[in-house]
């Protein structure tokens, strides 16, 4: 990883934790924090240490408020759509991540900061917690895949409303629509995201690996398909290492130690 300037790679045991830090600018998303994410995550998915992935935001008043507004408002057509391109392209290499990964949001997730959380595979929030997508009030729409994955995550209803009213929710009514799992005090949120992501990690990594595999790749497809990928991954599952020892661990009753074989 070369000299990230906006980013903050930090680790715990076999945990990395991803940190956007530009607080002057609410940890605002711009092309710099673009290529930098992108460079930390492709590290991470070789870092065979790493288990499981946190992407929080610097300060306590925001996760990621957005796109940087001031390099939008310099788009034209053409820079519009590979600004969006840029951007969907580094959340989805986030989606398709072959490990764990989990927002911890403390304050505001606006527009491609609420985009990012979306992106990740799961989401806690702190009571603090603010979610919304403005782009309407600024007469542009969620452009890194917001329109998509907040319908999919949330339902129809929800999602249209909040892409079109823009007004922001808070983090109980985040967690009544499942846009996060758990809502916990500011301070404690960090250990919180550790000690769900750990109950994640300690599992046999291909299982995990393949549970998103199977769920993301499904997603994308018929359910006739999508429930052929889960054969195939289901049956690839049965050659490994992993499995023997998640079975023989079980019937001798103890603790398995997967290799991640
Ligand atoms: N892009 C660029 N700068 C941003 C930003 C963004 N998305 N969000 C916040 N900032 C900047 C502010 O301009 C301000 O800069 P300044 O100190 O030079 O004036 C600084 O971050 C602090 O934000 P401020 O607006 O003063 O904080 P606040 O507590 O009054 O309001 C928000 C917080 C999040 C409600 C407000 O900043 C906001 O609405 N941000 C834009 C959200 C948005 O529309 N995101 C989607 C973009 S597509």
């Amino acid at each position: 990883m070369s000299d990230l300037q906006n980013i903050n790679v930090s680790w715990d045991g076999d945990l990395a934790i991803v940190t956007l830090d530009r607080q002057e600018r609410l940890n605002a998303l711009n092309a710099e924090v673009f290529t930098e994410l992108g460079e930390a995550f492709d590290s991470l998915r070789y870092d065979d240490q790493v288990r499981g992935v946190i992407v929080t935001g610097a300060g306590d008043k925001a996760f990621v408020a957005g796109a940087d507004i001031g390099e939008l408002a310099k788009m034209d057509a053409l820079s519009g759509v590979q600004v969006s391109r840029t951007g969907q392209g580094v959340f989805r290499t986030i989606e398709r991540f072959p490990k764990p990964v989990l927002a911890a949001v403390g304050g505001y997730a606006l527009g491609g900061g609420c985009e990012l959380a979306l992106a990740c595979h799961m989401r806690v929030g702190s009571e603090n917690a603010r979610f919304g997508l403005p782009e309407v009030g600024l007469g542009i729409i969620p452009g890194y895949g917001g329109t998509v994955r907040l319908a999919r995550l949330v339902g129809l209803g929800r999602a249209v409303e909040m892409a079109l009213t823009g007004e922001m929710i808070d983090a109980d009514a985040a967690l009544a629509m499942g846009l996060i799992t758990h809502v916990v005090p500011q301070e404690e949120l960090l250990a919180r995201a550790k000690e769900i992501l750990r109950k994640v990690t300690k599992n046999g990594p291909l299982a995990v690996r393949m549970v998103l595999e199977s769920i993301y790749r499904g997603l994308d497809t018929t359910l006739v398909e999508a429930t052929g990928v889960e054969s195939t991954l289901f049956g690839l599952l049965a050659s490994t290492e992993d499995m023997r020892e998640g079975m023989t661990a079980f019937l001798e009753k103890r603790k398995p130690e997967f290799k991640g074989r």
